[in-house]
C-alpha cells in the first residue's frame, strides 16, 4: 500500500501518477515521493496566464488551448472587438478569460495590465509574448519609423511584459515566459531586415530571461514558428499557397507541449518547421 495515495499501484506507473496528478501535488512534492522525473508533465489546471497579441492568429488560438486546459487566460491585445470575441468563446466553452486592451510598446499600459490579471486572477504562471508586427522592405527602404515599429512591438514590447511580471514571478519561485519568435530571428531574409533583428533580439533576449530566472524557478523558452497562415502572413505574402502554410493551432500546440514539459526537460528553443520551409 502506497502510504501518499493509498492504493495499490507500484511506485513510479502510470496509475501511482495518474493518483498523483488527481491529487494536485507539486513538482516537488512528486519527485520527494519517487515519481520518476521524466513522468512529471505540468499540469496546466487551474494556471494563470497572460498571452499578448491574443486577439487573432497564434495567440487567439495558444489562448483558446490553454482555456481549454483548465488555464484561466488575460489577452492583451490594442483591437477591443478582437478581444471580446476571443473572451466571448472562451467563456462560451466553459473557461475564463478577461480581454485586456493593451498596446505592448507602453509601459505605463502594461503594468496596468499586469495589476488588472493579478487583481482579477491573483498572479501570473506563464506569460507568452507573442504580440507582434512584420513590416517588409529592402534595407534601402525601409523607413525609420518602421524599423522602430518592428523593434518597439517585436522586441521591447516583450521586454516591458517580461519586466513587468518576472520579480513577481521569481519571488514565487515558479514561472514561465514564452516568447514567439520566428525562423526570421534565427536566419535573415531579403526584405527582413527590421523584422528578422527584432526577432533575433527576442531570442537572445529569452536566454537572458532564462539564465536569470532559472537560479528562481522561473523558465524561459523561445518558439521560432515558420510561416503560418495569419492575417500577417497573408499581408505580407498575398500569393501564398495556403497548403504550404502552418496554422496558428500547430504553434499554440508547441508553445502548450514546452508549457506542459517537466523541469528535467526544459526546451530553451522550439523551431516549428511549416511545409514552406
Ligand atoms: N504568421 C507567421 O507566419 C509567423 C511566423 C513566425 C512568427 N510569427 C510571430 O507570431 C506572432 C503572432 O503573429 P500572427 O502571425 O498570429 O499575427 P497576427 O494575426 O497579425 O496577430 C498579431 C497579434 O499581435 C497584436 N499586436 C500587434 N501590435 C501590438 C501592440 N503594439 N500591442 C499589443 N498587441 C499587438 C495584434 O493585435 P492588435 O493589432 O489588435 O493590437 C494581434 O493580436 C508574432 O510575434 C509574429 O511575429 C508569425
Amino acid at each position: 500500500m502506497n502510504r501518499d495515495t493509498g492504493s495499490d499501484a507500484d511506485e513510479g506507473s502510470l496509475e501511482h501518477v495518474a493518483l498523483h496528478r488527481r491529487k494536485r501535488m507539486t513538482t516537488i512534492e512528486k519527485w520527494e515521493a519517487g515519481v520518476p522525473a521524466w513522468r512529471l508533465v505540468m499540469d496546466l489546471n487551474d494556471k494563470v496566464a497572460l498571452v499578448t497579441g491574443g486577439g487573432r492568429g497564434i495567440g487567439r488560438a495558444t489562448a483558446q488551448q490553454l482555456a481549454a486546459k483548465g488555464v484561466s487566460v488575460a489577452i492583451a491585445a490594442r483591437s477591443t472587438a478582437e478581444l471580446d470575441e476571443v473572451v466571448t468563446e472562451i467563456e462560451a466553452s466553459g473557461g475564463r478569460a478577461i480581454g485586456c486592451p493593451t498596446d505592448v510598446t507602453d509601459k505605463a499600459a502594461v503594468h496596468q495590465t499586469r495589476d488588472r490579471v493579478m487583481s482579477e486572477f491573483g498572479r501570473i504562471d506563464i506569460l507568452v509574448n507573442n504580440a507582434g508586427v512584420a513590416i517588409h522592405n529592402p534595407i534601402v527602404d525601409v523607413r525609420e519609423e518602421d524599423w522602430d515599429l518592428n523593434i518597439a512591438v517585436n522586441l521591447k514590447g516583450t521586454f516591458l511584459c517580461t519586466q513587468a511580471v518576472f520579480a513577481h514571478m521569481c519571488e514565487r519561485g515558479s514561472g514561465h515566459i514564452v516568447n514567439v519568435s520566428s525562423v526570421s530571428g534565427n536566419r535573415g531574409h531579403v526584405r527582413g531586415a527590421a523584422y528578422c533583428a527584432a526577432k533575433a533580439g527576442a531570442i537572445a533576449l529569452t536566454e537572458t530571461t532564462d539564465a536569470e530566472g532559472r537560479p528562481h524557478g522561473v523558465k524561459a523558452t523561445v518558439i521560432c514558428p515558420g510561416p503560418v497562415d495569419t492575417r500577417m502572413r497573408r499581408e505580407n505574402h498575398p500569393n501564398d499557397v495556403l497548403e504550404n502554410l502552418g496554422q496558428p493551432e500547430g504553434i499554440a500546440d508547441a508553445i502548450l507541449f514546452v508549457l506542459s514539459q517537466p523541469d528535467s526537460a526544459h526546451t530553451i528553443e522550439l523551431i516549428v518547421r511549416t511545409p514552406l520551409m
